[in-house]
C-alpha cells in the first residue's frame, strides 16, 4: 500500500524536517545565479528557503496533495506534481536538492539516473536521508 503523506498534519507535528534540513541548505550553498530542482520538496519549506538565494527553484513531489499545499504557501514558486523515478523537466539545474525524501523511493537507480540527467555538467547533489524502517 502506498504511504498518503497528510499536508495539514505534515506541517503541524513535523516540521521538525524541514526544520532540521535547514542545515543542508547551508551545505547546498545556493548562489544567486544557479537553478536549483527540490526532489521531494512537500509542502515546499525548504524551497522557499533555497528560493531566497538563488535565481530559481523548482519543486517536486509524487504527492498531489503535498504540492497543492506547496502551491498555496508559496505561489510565485514553481511545483510539480511528478514521482521522482519518471520525470522531465526541460532544462538543467546547477543543483539537485533533497531532504528526507529519497529513503521513501524503493528504486534509487532510477532516481540517480533522473538526477543525473537533470544536472549541468560540474552541476551538484546535495541529500540526506535514511532511516532504518522508513521506507515501506
Ligand atoms: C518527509 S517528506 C520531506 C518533505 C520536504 N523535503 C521537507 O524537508 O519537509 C518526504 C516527501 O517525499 C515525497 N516523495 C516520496 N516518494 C516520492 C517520489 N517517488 N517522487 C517524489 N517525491 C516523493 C513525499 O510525497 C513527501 O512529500
Amino acid at each position: 500500500m502506498k504511504f498518503k503523506w497528510d499536508p495539514s498534519s505534515y506541517d503541524d507535528k513535523h516540521n521538525y524536517v524541514s526544520e532540521f534540513g535547514e542545515e543542508l541548505v547551508h551545505l547546498l550553498n545556493p548562489d544567486q545565479d544557479e537553478t536549483i530542482l527540490d526532489i521531494g520538496c512537500g509542502t515546499g519549506d525548504l524551497t522557499y528557503k533555497i528560493s531566497t538565494s538563488c535565481k530559481k527553484v523548482v519543486g517536486l513531489d509524487s504527492s498531489f496533495e503535498m504540492i497543492q499545499t506547496a502551491q498555496k504557501k508559496f505561489p510565485d514558486l514553481p511545483f510539480y506534481n511528478l514521482d521522482a523515478t519518471n520525470f522531465k523537466i526541460d532544462f538543467l539545474f546547477d543543483a539537485v536538492f533533497s531532504n528526507a525524501a529519497l529513503h521513501w523511493i524503493t528504486e534509487p537507480e532510477i532516481v540517480i539516473q533522473n538526477i543525473n540527467r537533470h544536472l549541468k555538467n560540474g552541476g551538484r547533489f546535495v541529500a540526506e536521508f535514511g532511516g532504518k524502517g522508513c521506507v515501506n
